[in-house]
């Protein structure tokens, strides 16, 4: 069971600069992504720095043996302490999906965001 709390307006979040809310004692980043709008815990599951603080970005792949790209840019948050990179939409860590930043659901009405806690 969720309870919506009203975050902040929908001008508020620019894309590649997530909005820090602080909501039901919470510290939560809010991102706008092509796809619509997600929050993740501004807690980092690895050593608990303020992970939606740390860029937005994309990641290196590797095609071949001798050719990488850098891919998915824009969706996803690399925390600014050890560099862990997390994808936006679900909170998991690239590495390793079974280690989670914790996200929340948000839904928009008119101008305005609200987050499901
Ligand atoms: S605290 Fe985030 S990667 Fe270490």
């Amino acid at each position: 069971m969720t309870t919506k709390h009203y975050a902040c307006k929908t001008a508020d979040v620019m894309r590649n600069a997530p909005k820090i809310v602080s909501v039901s004692n919470l510290s939560i980043g809010i991102f706008n992504l092509n796809d619509g709008y997600h929050a993740l815990l501004n807690i980092c599951p690895h050593k608990g720095a303020a992970l939606c603080e740390g860029p937005v970005c994309g990641t290196t792949r590797q095609t071949s043996d001798r050719e990488f790209v850098y891919d998915r840019a824009g969706e996803l948050v690399r925390c600014a302490w050890h560099g862990w990179e997390f994808d936006i939409r679900s909170g998991e860590f690239l590495v390793d999906p079974t280690v989670k930043a914790r996200r929340f659901d948000v839904s928009v009405e008119g101008d305005d965001l609200y987050l499901h806690i």
